[in-house]
């Protein structure tokens, strides 16, 4: 039976509940992770812990458990789970006090963690992307769930038959609203450098490990939307969607209008990469 953890249980998730007192509920605040798991294998998990702690860190808690702790509550989420490939979704809240913005209210974080079958989507043959204004808020480097702007501008990509928004913040390229993103122009690929209008994607820092290691250069410097206009390939990265090409951008098409070449090299390398991780 897939059971979730819930403040040091295990449980069905149809038997974990919250107070509605949760400051993640009032306030949405609390911070929280995805981590991809594959062949029953955690993927990067080092990686996520970190940023996991570095996240807590800027909101002022403490992480509540080891690395160790950690991951043996990953191993029994996930072998509670049929499928192999799976994501697995923590978060931390500041806990249940009365609705007053003072932080020292809480004193016990809620702590939840679950992993499901991972939702991936064949997206090989490329997805349609709009542009639109970064309306999120200054600190896109902390993993937040506060996510209503990202929840709207991936409603306003569905309005427009389109799967992400890349978004666009003083003319240069920040990030995708649940991902970051890589464009190539004449075979030069180029990501926007981490800062605190990014976060910091473990795909991403992944993809560009991987490419170092083959001698291929990532150029970590900032993407004017102009240069985003005339890139040759645009990819976008998370860890439920991997390296996904757009071959469309507000409805024209992105170089060819098909996944590039590159892309297909460079996906090749992440495949090879995760299947020697994972086995
Ligand atoms: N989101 N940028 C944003 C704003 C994101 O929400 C995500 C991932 C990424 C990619 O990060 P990573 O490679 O570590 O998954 C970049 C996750 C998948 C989510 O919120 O569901």
């Amino acid at each position: 039976m897939t059971l979730v953890y819930l403040n040091g249980e295990y449980k069905p998730l149809s038997e974990a509940s919250v107070n509605v007192l949760d400051r993640g509920f009032t306030f949405g605040d609390g911070v929280y992770e995805v981590i991809p798991v594959f062949n029953r294998k955690v993927f990067r998990f080092d990686e996520h812990m970190r940023r996991l702690e570095n996240s807590l860190t800027a909101i002022f808690l403490e992480n509540p458990y080891s690395s160790e702790s950690w991951s043996s509550i990953f191993e029994k989420l996930i072998a509670s789970v049929d499928d192999t490939e799976q994501s697995i979704y923590l978060q931390i809240t500041r806990g249940v006090s009365e609705r007053d913005h003072d932080i020292s209210l809480a004193d016990t974080p809620t702590i939840f963690a679950m992993s499901r079958p991972i939702s991936k989507k064949d997206f090989s043959s490329g997805i349609s992307a709009i542009t639109h204004e970064d309306i999120r808020w200054q600190y896109c480097d902390i993993k937040a769930i506060t996510l209503l702007p990202s929840v709207l501008l991936r409603h306003k990509a569905k309005q427009s038959n389109a799967k992400e928004a890349i978004l666009i913040r003083d003319g240069y390229v920040t990030e995708g609203a649940a991902s970051n993103v890589f464009i190539c122009k004449n075979n030069k690929i180029i990501t926007p450098p981490k800062n605190k209008h990014v976060l910091p994607g473990i795909t991403r820092d992944l993809l560009i490990e991987i490419l170092s290691k083959q001698e291929i250069a990532c150029f970590e410097t900032a993407i004017t939307e102009k240069e985003l206009w005339v890139a040759d390939e645009i990819w976008v990265t998370s860890s439920t969607w991997e390296i996904v090409p757009v071959i469309k951008l507000d409805n024209k098409p992105v170089g060819s209008g098909k996944p590039g070449a590159l892309w297909s090299s460079v996906n090749k390398l992440y495949q090879d990469f995760k299947s020697n991780y994972c086995n």
